[in-house]
């Protein structure tokens, strides 16, 4: 072996082992953007843990907040990325994103607040709010009986929240194409809006939500099940409709629903009502296991829709303020 094939053969094995460390520590990675499945392993190890059990020491008090922590996580993700924008209060020089009317039923914000204040005092600076709040939507899934799914870690926390910028929420009178369009604009498939629709298993609406479509007669609508909204709107625009009947479980029971014309949202019956989504619905109605597959595949990719990394965001202080 000559001096030269020796040297080869050092710096090719050197290669090797950069390549393979690299393979090692990307594996880890979700993605190229540095977030991670064990983002807080050294920085906060207890991260998870302190969430979860704040998570289930709110619902244990009130189940509802299940189906609340949910809808939140969606309204941040699909307004300027998962960055906890949906989480800061107006100031007088600015009119967040919770004080738009889309936003004005979420609840559940005291939950975020009391694992972060938590989280300071385990491991200061470190924990966004975004993370947070994409850990406790995950956590209340699993406790109202959902899907268990794993995911990154490593949002940062935006710097924006406007009230104008929530226009960009779906509509509970937008028909399939419209929702198509709009969650195709983030990269959802036509299955994943049937999929993520399927959150409605949780929680309720209020009549200011559904009570356009009881002015006129809808072939979409089951009749029995219009007297039910109607006497549901007599108490007036807050009263609330359960999605289904099972308002705090996790099940497929809101597929069922729409199978029968029971859907409460106009957006929720369009599903069923349209022959492009109808197939999947009557897929998820009468396979649950194939339903939360989809949904937890769905919710992984909205978790991570837009993130913001490195200097492009931050870690609050509190969840409710922009440093
Ligand atoms: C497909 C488009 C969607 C539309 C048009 C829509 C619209 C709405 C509306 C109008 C309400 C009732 C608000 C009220 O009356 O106070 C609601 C509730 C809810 N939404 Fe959606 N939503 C959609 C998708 C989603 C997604 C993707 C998720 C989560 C992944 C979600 C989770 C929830 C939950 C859990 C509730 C019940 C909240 C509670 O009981 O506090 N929604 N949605």
């Amino acid at each position: 072996m000559t001096s030269l094939d020796l040297v080869k053969m050092v710096t090719g094995n050197f290669l090797g082992v950069v390549v393979l460390l690299e393979m090692i520590v990307s594996g880890s990675r979700f993605g190229a953007n540095g977030m991670s499945m064990n983002y807080y392993m050294m920085s906060c190890p207890f991260a998870e843990p302190i969430v979860k059990n704040t998570v289930i020491r709110a619902l244990q008090a009130d189940p509802t907040l299940a189906a609340a922590l949910l809808r939140m996580h969606f309204h941040d993700c699909f307004i300027e990325g998962c960055d906890g924008s949906v989480l800061v209060d107006s100031t007088k020089d600015n009119t967040a994103e919770k004080d738009s009317p889309a936003n004005l039923s979420l609840r559940g914000y005291e939950v975020i607040d009391d694992a972060k204040e938590e989280l300071e005092e385990q491991c200061p600076g470190v924990v966004s709010c975004a993370d947070i709040l994409a850990m406790a939507a995950r956590d209340a899934v699993f406790w109202a009986g959902g899907p268990v799914y794993d995911i990154p870690k490593g949002r940062k926390d935006g710097r924006r929240s406007k009230i104008e910028d929530t226009i960009n929420l779906p509509a509970p009178f937008f028909n399939a194409s419209q929702l198509i369009k709009m969650f195709g604009q983030h990269g959802f498939s036509v299955q994943e809006v049937v999929a993520l629709s399927g959150a409605h298993t949780l929680g309720v609406a209020r009549c200011s939500s559904f009570k356009s479509r009881l002015s006129a007669a809808d072939p979409n609508l089951e009749a029995d099940f219009a007297n039910t909204l109607s006497k549901t709107c007599s108490a007036g625009d807050n009263a609330e409709q359960p999605f289904d009947s099972t308002r705090n479980s996790f099940d497929n029971f809101y597929f069922n629903a729409l199978q029968r014309k029971s859907g409460v949202l106009g957006s929720d019956q369009t599903l069923y009502a349209t022959p492009r989504t109808r197939g999947i619905v009557n897929g998820y109605a009468m396979n649950q296991a194939m339903f939360f597959f989809d949904f937890q595949q769905a919710m992984l990719k909205m978790s991570t829709l837009d993130v913001k990394e490195g200097s492009k965001g931050e870690v609050r202080e509190s969840c409710r303020k922009i440093n």
